[in-house]
């Protein structure tokens, strides 16, 4: 990694804002000061920046770390704040969502029409008995009626966990289990890659499956969008058609006030160990947050611009910058179902050139593989409406970042890098595109309000031209609230390491240069970070030794040209099983084994057959040996072991 790092470091180009987008920038320099003067005012003004039914008189309350409450004793209603403000004051006509689905089919739902679909939704909640902190499970593809389905949860105080409609039917019920989930929403299928690629047949199996199991059922009912027209199984008393009864609807239905700190929703992501944890966030520090960051780093200018995030609302990236930041603000976004390269290689650069998108935030991982096909793709479309560019997932490579300002931006539109978390709920690193003189590779600087540093391992910084770990070392308003139903495993996980200085270990590696920029360096932990999706080691692990014919495994994150990291695993198979089977087809047989257990994007990309692991004598795995022989470099020291020769056994098995 040191070469690595030296080749950024070395990174000199610098590029500052033109005159005129300083001068018409959301965000300007006074906001660091006003923040430096008085953190808690400045958020508490950027709080007031929402609407509140009762309004808050305390800002922050942290007398019992880390369990933080902000904006305590205000009430607010998201929902209220995401859609009847806006037709309020009179924008009811202002497109929300320009949706463009595979096929090409394309709806444009305005503000008011929003509103009205979720205060039907809302009533058809409360008639399936959706009470105020019931969990409701979100299983759908990128289609209007999922944000639709998140506000209307919300509106109603409950809670929403989504699951990424690329997960199994096993993830999906290991989801519902764990927050007792009461409805799930889906819908039959969603186009991907030219084809309706199921989803309520994997929802008919995560209940099914569960019959038997000794687990208690929660699901009561499953609302089903009709999307694929793939025909589906139905349950009577189960199951409803979402046509049936939305439309039908009262499209009556007041929001109610709830306190900021009401639960608005779960969301599940790759932890250290096999089990996925529940990240619960909350209503009015949430809202905060999503709603400046989106208005001051993406620039949202609500009456002009078309802002297109290209997330996927089953990541944080898609319930913060899709459904939450924008509509607060009362943007007009895209949204658009299926994938970057289908029917055509280049559908995102038509989507930017017949929308007219001007506000354009993707992850890196997606940019490496746009240069690979290459400029001609996206040079044959006419990008001139873009005037900002944004990444978020993983770390950008200068040369990725400046294919990006280059081809994608006509070296002219800013790149804002920004570094933020599921855990952290909004980005917290990242320039401001009015104000940053921008370096390529760095995401740079805290926001306004957020305070940061990068300390060594006992927490003492590492001061300007070093690297460590990254902390966060103030609370701040969208900060996760905890582990649904795991208050320990919260504490341990982030707020252990550091506990004598209460600082937020985010598990990042990270430098600063010499002018305290921050670089970041990736993941410290058993976390991969695979196309700007997190994957924990643990849980593929888990996965493979839950085939038949797999003893031991072991997964490292490689790293990939196109996908930042590949999952690479190194399995020892049962000797019954070689005999019985033997091993022709057998890497393959494991890469679909795990696509089917969690979801294809856990799907390893090298699977080696090996007789041993390497484990130190207290028999811990060394990820550090395997992640060299993955890389195809030499293996590093290997004096630890509890049997030395064993890695050179690997190597040779692999070559
Ligand atoms: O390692 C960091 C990386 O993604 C992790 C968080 O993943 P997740 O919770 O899935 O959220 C992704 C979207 C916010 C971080 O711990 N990461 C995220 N953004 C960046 C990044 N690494 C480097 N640069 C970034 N801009």
């Amino acid at each position: 990694m040191s070469s690595q790092i030296d080749h950024l470091l070395n990174e000199t180009r610098r590029f500052a804002p033109s005159a005129e987008f300083a001068a018409n920038a959301v965000g300007d320099a006074s906001l660091y000061e006003r923040a430096a003067a008085d953190r808690e005012g400045f958020w508490a003004d950027q709080a007031r920046e929402l609407h509140w039914h009762t309004p808050f008189t305390t800002v922050l309350d942290w007398s019992n770390p880390p369990f933080a409450e902000w904006f305590a004793d205000g009430e607010l209603n998201v929902a209220y704040n995401c859609l009847d403000r806006h037709v309020e004051a009179g924008n009811g006509d202002r497109i929300a969502l320009r949706w463009e689905g595979e096929p090409g089919d394309r709806r444009d739902v305005t503000y008011a029409e929003l509103t009205d679909e979720v205060k039907r939704l809302s009533n058809v909640l409360i008639d399936l008995g959706i009470e105020r902190g019931d969990r409701v499970a979100i299983y759908l593809p990128m289609i209007p009626e999922a944000i639709a389905s998140m506000l209307a949860v919300a509106r109603i105080g409950a809670v929403h966990s989504v699951v990424f409609g690329g997960f199994s039917a096993d993830s999906l019920r290991s989801r519902i289990d764990d927050a007792g989930a009461k409805l799930v929403i889906t819908a039959d299928g969603g186009w991907r890659k030219g084809k309706v690629s199921p989803l309520k047949p994997a929802v008919d199996q995560a209940l099914a499956d569960r019959n038997g199991s000794g687990i208690q059922e929660t699901v009561e009912h499953v609302l089903v969008v009709r999307r694929g027209k793939n025909d589906v199984e139905w349950t009577d008393d189960r199951d409803i058609w979402w046509h049936d009864v939305v439309p039908q609807a009262s499209g009556e239905h007041e929001a109610e006030a709830f306190p900021a700190e009401n639960p608005l929703f779960i969301l599940y992501t790759s932890g250290t160990t096999g089990k996925p944890k529940g990240i619960l966030h909350t209503s009015g520090g949430y809202l905060t947050q999503a709603a400046f960051t989106n208005r001051v780093v993406h620039d949202v200018h609500p009456e002009t611009d078309v802002y297109w995030c290209t997330a996927d609302i089953g990541w944080i990236t898609g319930h913060t910058y899709v459904a939450y930041g924008p509509l607060a603000n009362g943007a007009t976004q895209l949204l658009f179902e299926g994938t970057p390269d289908t029917p055509h290689p280049g559908r995102w650069w038509e989507l930017i050139q017949n929308h007219g998108v001007t506000v354009f935030y993707t992850a890196p991982t997606a940019i490496r593989s746009f240069m690979k096909i290459g400029r001609d793709v996206p040079q044959s479309f006419d990008l001139s409406s873009l005037r900002l560019l944004g990444s978020v997932g993983e770390p950008i490579n200068p040369e990725a970042w400046i294919w990006y300002r280059d081809i994608i931006g006509a070296d002219r539109a800013p790149i804002v890098d920004t570094w933020w978390q599921t855990e952290t709920g909004a980005i917290m690193i990242s320039a401001l595109p009015g104000v940053t003189e921008t370096k390529p590779g760095s995401a740079q600087v805290p926001l306004p309000g957020i305070s940061i540093d990068v300390v060594d391992d006992a927490g003492a910084p590492v001061g300007h031209g070093n690297g460590g770990l990254l902390v966060i070392t103030e609370p701040w308003p969208s900060m996760l609230r905890g582990i649904w139903g795991d208050p320990d495993r919260f504490v341990e996980t982030y707020w252990q390491k550091f506990a004598d200085k209460g600082y937020y270990f985010a598990g990042d590696g990270a430098r600063l240069d010499d002018d305290g920029d921050v670089w970041l360096l990736g993941r410290v932990d058993d976390v991969m970070n695979v196309s700007g999706h997190r994957l924990s080691t643990a849980e593929i692990e888990s996965a493979l030794v839950g085939h038949e014919g797999v003893a031991e495994a072991a997964v490292v994150g490689a790293s990939d040209e196109t996908t930042g990291q590949a999952v690479v695993a190194f399995v020892i198979i049962k000797s019954r099983y070689m005999k019985k089977n033997g091993v022709d087809g057998l890497g393959d047989e494991l890469r679909r084994w795990v696509g089917e257990q969690i979801g294809p994007i856990a799907r390893p990309r090298d699977v080696y057959i090996v007789g041993e692991l390497p484990k130190t004598r207290s028999g811990k795995i060394m990820r550090r040996l395997l992640r060299d022989v993955a890389e195809g470099r030499e293996v590093g020291d290997t004096t630890t072991l509890a049997d030395t020769a064993v890695m050179s056994v690997i190597s040779a098995q692999v070559k």
